[in-house]
This record gives C-alpha cells, sequence and structure tokens, in this order.
C-alpha cells in the first residue's frame, strides 16, 4: 500500500524577476508518514524557472544535481560537512519539532460538534417521515453521524453530506433519516467524533420543539384575551342598553 505522506513546508524563498521573467525558489519540505514523525524526511529543493535542478534529501545525506548546473553544486556543497551535519540535524531540530508544535498546538486539538436532531418532514399517507441530525462546529473534519431504532443500528434510507467546511476550521455535516413511524420506538442520533471519550447518543424527542410550543402557548393566550374582552364588551352594552 503506498504511504500517505504528510508535508510541512517549513521555509519558501521565492525569487522573482518580474523585468526578466526569472523564478527562483527553494523549498524545504519535511515529509512523514505517521503519527511518531519516525520517517521524517527532510528535502531542500533548489529551482530555477519552475525546474529542480539540485535537490537534498536527508535520507540520502547529500546533495543530487539534475542539469550541469546542479551536479556542480552538488559536489560542491556534497563536499560541505558543516553544512551536511547542519541539513542533518534540520531533521530532528526543524522537522520534528514543527511538526510536534503543529500536532500540540492544531491539529491534537479537538472541539466537540453541538449536536441536534430534528423533524424535517412529517409522515403523510404513503409518504415517511423525515429527520435530520446535525452536528455543528467540531474539530477535526473526521466524524461519524449514524442513527439507531430502539438500540439497533438503522442501516437504510439514510444520506448525509459530507463535513461541510465553515472556513473557521470547524465543520458541520447533516444526515437525513427517511422513516415510517411507529409509536413507541426510540429512534437515536449517534455521533463518534475525537472530542468525545465513547459515542454520544442523541433521542428524537417527537413532542413540539420549544418555538412551536411558545406559537401554541402565544396563539392560546391570544384567544382566551379575545373572548374575554368580547365578552366584557358584551356585558357592556348589554347593561348600557337595558338602562332606562
Ligand atoms: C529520499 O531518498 C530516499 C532514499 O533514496 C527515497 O526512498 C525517497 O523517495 C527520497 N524522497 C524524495 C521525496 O525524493
Ligand atoms: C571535494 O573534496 C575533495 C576532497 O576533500 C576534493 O578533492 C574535491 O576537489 C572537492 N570537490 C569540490 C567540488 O569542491
Amino acid at each position: 500500500m503506498a504511504k500517505l505522506w504528510s508535508v510541512l513546508v517549513v521555509e519558501l524563498f521565492l525569487h522573482i524577476d518580474t523585468m526578466s521573467g526569472y523564478y527562483y525558489e527553494r523549498r524545504s519540505q519535511c515529509l512523514y508518514s505517521s503519527r511518531d514523525l519516525n520517517d521524517m524526511v527532510l528535502i531542500d529543493s533548489y529551482i530555477f524557472n519552475k525546474i529542480e535542478y539540485l535537490q537534498f534529501n536527508s535520507t540520502v545525506g547529500k546533495f543530487v544535481g539534475y542539469n550541469e548546473h546542479g551536479i556542480y553544486y552538488a559536489e560542491k556543497y556534497s563536499n560541505d560537512t558543516a553544512l551536511i551535519q547542519g541539513l542533518l540535524a534540520g531533521v530532528d531540530g526543524v522537522c520534528k519539532q514543527s511538526a510536534d508544535f503543529c500536532y500540540s498546538h492544531i491539529m491534537d486539538k479537538t472541539v466537540e460538534p453541538r449536536v441536534k436532531v430534528m423533524s424535517v418532514k412529517q409522515a403523510s399517507g404513503n409518504h415517511p417521515a423525515m429527520l435530520m441530525c446535525s452536528a455543528y462546529n467540531f474539530y477535526p473534519k473526521a466524524i461519524k453521524v449514524s442513527w439507531s431504532r430502539d438500540g439497533e443500528p438503522v442501516t437504510s434510507d439514510i444520506t448525509s453530506t459530507e463535513e461541510l467546511a465553515d472556513g473557521d476550521w470547524y465543520h458541520q455535516i447533516h444526515s437525513h433519516l427517511e422513516y415510517t413511524p411507529k409509536s413507541g420506538e426510540k429512534i437515536s442520533c449517534v455521533v463518534e467524533h475525537a472530542s468525545f471519550q465513547k459515542p454520544m447518543v442523541y433521542d428524537w424527542d417527537p413532542s413540539l420543539p420549544e418555538s412551536e410550543r411558545n406559537k401554541v402557548v402565544i396563539g392560546a393566550s391570544g384567544l382566551v384575551l379575545g373572548i374575554v374582552l368580547s365578552a366584557a364588551g358584551f356585558i357592556y352594552y348589554k347593561r348600557k342598553s337595558s338602562r332606562p
């Protein structure tokens, strides 16, 4: 299986001469494929007009040239013990230290998702009902959102978005479940994420959500107020009209 390399660009020197159109670049990359950073390689590339003519590879331990100019400098630089030692020391001193810093300050950090389960569509006639489970503002991106029905995992009628980037390091994801309601059943959304010790279970509460309850309360109050006022008005009218 091909290794998946992570690249950390630690230094980029770019010189573009707009008058002549020349383009010079030196790029130092730290490549590694495992979290323990044991296979860290430092690659130092020298590039002229987008062609890499000279490269230092810390595994090889010397410079290699790819054209006449490159070969000349490869010999010259490879002879420079202090330069080679310095570059080899960079594998630990620069590459591993920078990667450790990135992991401890960014990549190993986790932020718990805020999870909401809501109804998108009520069942009507032959059409099934639909629930949506949304997870917001989590980091890192990797997450698993699944459904269970009376404790059993649901395997069909689920559609999910990708993890959507919010553009501020956080992500969101939305999973939809189509189902035919049965009375007394319990439907839950199960979220697995690096910020949780164990999968978190969010039960679907089929009672009216708060905003709907508020609408009902406001509507009922309005109705009561209307009845009271019209009764008061009617009594007032009756009294007035019964006076001689
Ligand atoms: C660095 O050198 C090693 C050993 O020759 C090689 O396996 C590896 O592919 C080289 N890396 C790059 C990026 O050229
Ligand atoms: C590299 O070093 C060897 C031995 O010290 C010397 O003979 C050779 O000329 C050097 N090459 C360059 C390109 O400086």
